[in-house]
């Protein structure tokens, strides 16, 4: 290792709500590993995390409930606490951007820069919710779309056509807080002039941080080929850290300003005397723990603060992981498409290493990925209880069965023998490597062939029968598969403690370390190990993958359910006269053929014979249909409305569509076929 001291941070979460398997298998897992394994080499680690606890939405919510965002913030910090520990996160310091150091270092920090003259001051109109007193953030204002007139959209983007939009374009707009119609009020604000630093930050990382994982390096590329713009670094909340200086009633610092300041604060916290050798000494490793929706502020925004400040390193590394999908759909809370890590910890107690195991064998580190109680359960029985289970039980009931748990002399070892052996600081080696590379996909992979190479070993020397014709073999065996099971201890323990520490525990020591892995005298003879193991792993069976599916399915049915009956209807659209509907043409037409659109999320574009033609029509619904799954199907269109470029395509005309309660959308479409160019009226 080439540096004096590592400093790893993982993303700090909301504390308005729990922590799901996706933050687990996209930061947490990843950050734990890495950090159980840099300590487990005999580094110098701190590893800090806490939370997160400002913010627009966590207001919204203490509104909704009728509660204060104090009292949110202390139920889920709590609970994400307790969580995380249940779960062996080994994090040396779970802090919250509540706290007063943390007060005290993000309002220091922003009066540094601001005494700099780092910010530009600017007034602005931004809407006002006049009922509920409050400026609101572009999320929180919805109306009808200027591009495709849909309702519903946001004051950031149409989620209907996929544009982006600047909330005083929505037509109709109305306050997602109250249902009351914001005015536009002008408000100051401060902005961190991130194009000041564009020229430094493009050099620094696509120059000098070619390493990055691709999907990191890729998306601040794109950010820097698009420009960088001054960023608002204040909100008008009554929420927050009030902005340090004159003339800022009402106002605090934007929560994505304050928050990675929370790294620096929970370090701080951790080491009061200790905190700036970590945070300003250019031989610190500082490493970044995120999911791919944090990528901007954690490698443009948070290292242009960093610089603008003038005293603090720069990240030498941000891993950020892909999402993690749940049975096939993306994981949302507000749909109740989750699985909580505090119910799993309840519901699977001392099984925190399966979730542990699965969660980072199929993390989403170069791609989306999904998750599957079907997969949960393969990997459970397969993987842990057939080759790790099985492996360290038979190493350990043989040794009792045949020595009482006495750990036998190793006699003159064959060529098979060695060459077992020296597997073990082979496969150490490509551990080191993966996990340096932050591949801890790989990297698990690797350990668990040291379980597969003491299960093959097993099953090539038979002990079991040799022992009949010559014992004496069998003590070298069996010396040899004891030292395999504690170097699969050692191996194994960044990403499985709790089993790591139970392998240790029967082999009857607490001494293995890092550095150990690979000899082949962990053990000596006469050592006592347990003559009576316990199972490391049980299988889990379909009834309980059953239940978990089955939980699921009946809390995002009850979500749908609630959601439709809160949810508020659109209010009516000014009246129009007979005849401007009769200037709309509505029409049945077949999808013949759909596709989506490349280098798109949203975008299907459609061949659709209209009975008149076979015209082309583009449509932002490629996460709610596969184009699959259209083609064949009737559909309503409006024909008439005036052709409009998306993505290079012209499309002509517009596919009607409604909002199921469960957010997915479902084509407007006749109960019986009807012969295309059917008109509807
Ligand atoms: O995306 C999130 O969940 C944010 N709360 C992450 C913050 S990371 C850091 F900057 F604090
Ligand atoms: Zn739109």
């Amino acid at each position: 290792m080439k540096y004096k001291r590592h400093l790893i941070t993982a993303a700090l979460p909301y504390a308005n709500g729990g922590i799901h398997i996706g933050h687990l298998a996209g930061v947490y897992i990843p950050a734990d590993i890495y950090a159980r394994y840099l300590r487990g080499r005999g580094e110098e680690v701190v590893w800090v995390c806490g939370s997160d606890e400002h913010g627009v939405p966590i207001t919204i919510k203490a509104r909704n409930e009728g509660t204060t965002p104090q009292a949110i913030v202390d139920r889920y910090h709590e609970l994400i606490k307790r969580s995380f520990e249940g779960l062996g996160m080994s994090m040396d310091i779970y802090s919250r951007t509540t706290s007063p150091t943390h007060a005290q270092t993000a309002s220091g920090f922003f009066r540094t820069l601001y005494d700099k003259g780092e910010f530009l001051e600017s007034t602005s109109q931004q809407y006002f919710d006049p009922e509920a007193g409050i400026f609101l953030a572009d999320r929180y204002i919805t109306g009808t779309c200027p591009k495709c007139s849909a309702p519903g959209a946001y004051g950031d983007q149409c989620e209907k056509c996929g544009s982006s939009l600047a909330a005083t374009e929505l037509i109709d707009p109305r306050s997602a807080v109250s249902g009351a119609t914001p005015v536009l009020r002008d408000t100051k604000h401060w902005y961190l002039p991130l194009d000041k630093h564009e020229a430094f930050l493009r050099e620094w990382i696509l120059d000098g941080h070619k390493e990055w994982k691709s999907n990191v390096y890729g998306q601040c590329k794109s950010w820097l080929d698009g420009g960088l713009q001054p960023r608002a670094v204040s909100r008008d909340l009554d929420w927050g850290i009030p902005v340090p200086v004159e003339g800022a009633e009402g106002k605090v610092l934007y929560v994505w300003f304050d928050a990675p300041i929370g790294y620096i604060s929970a370090t701080r916290e951790l080491l009061p005397d200790e905190w700036e050798k970590y945070w300003k000494d250019s031989e610190t490793h500082l490493v970044h723990f995120i999911g791919k929706d944090n990528i901007v502020f954690h490698c443009i925004m948070f290292p242009a603060m960093l610089r603008a400040h003038g005293e603090y390193i720069l990240p030498d590394n941000v891993p950020a992981n892909e999402f993690l999908n749940l049975e096939g759909d993306k994981i949302s809370t507000s749909r109740g498409w989750a699985v909580w890590l505090h119910e799993y910890l309840e519901e699977f107690p001392g099984k925190q290493d399966v979730l542990r195991y699965v969660l980072c064998a199929n993390a989403p580190e170069t791609k989306d990925n999904d998750f599957t109680w079907r997969d949960f359960q393969a990997r459970a029985n397969n993987e842990l209880v057939a080759v790790l289970g099985n492996f360290v039980n038979r190493a350990l009931v043989l040794t009792g069965k045949y020595y009482g748990g006495r750990v036998p002399a190793a006699g003159e070892l064959t060529d098979y023998d060695r060459e077992t052996l020296a597997e073990l600081p082979r496969l150490r080696a490509v551990i080191e490597s993966h996990i340096e590379a932050f591949r801890f996909r790989d990297a698990l992979r690797e350990a668990m062939n040291v379980a597969r190479l003491g299960n093959k070993y097993l099953a090539d020397c038979e002990p079991w029968k040799v022992v009949k014709t010559d014992p004496v073999r069998v003590e070298t065996v069996m010396n040899v598969a004891l030292q395999i099971t504690a170097n699969l201890a050692i191996a194994i323990e960044s990403f499985m403690p709790f089993t790591a520490e139970k392998i240790a525990r029967m082999l009857g020591t607490d001494n293995l370390k890092w550095d150990d892995l690979g000899r082949a005298d962990l053990l000596p003879a006469g050592h006592i190990v347990t003559d009576a193991p316990e199972l490391l792993f049980e299988k889990i069976e379909d009834a309980v993958i059953e239940a978990q599916i089955a939980k699921l399915e009946a809390t995002k049915a009850a979500r749908a359910v609630a959601a439709e009956d809160s949810a508020p209807v659109e209010p009516q659209k000014p009246a129009i006269s007979f005849d401007e509907f009769e200037k709309m043409d509505i029409r049945i037409g077949t999808i013949l053929e759909a596709a989506s659109v490349p280098k798109t999320r949203k975008l299907l574009k459609f061949k659709i014979d209209t009975g008149m033609d076979v015209r082309e029509i583009v449509s932002g619904i490629a996460e709610h249909f596969t184009p699959e799954e259209l083609v064949g199907q009737q559909v309503t269109i409006i024909a008439n409305l005036a052709p409009r470029e998306i993505k290079g395509i012209t499309s002509h005309g517009m596919i009607l569509m409604t909002e199921r309660a469960d957010g997915r959308y479902s084509l407007v479409k006749p109960t019986e076929k009807v012969p295309n160019g059917k008109t509807v009226n």
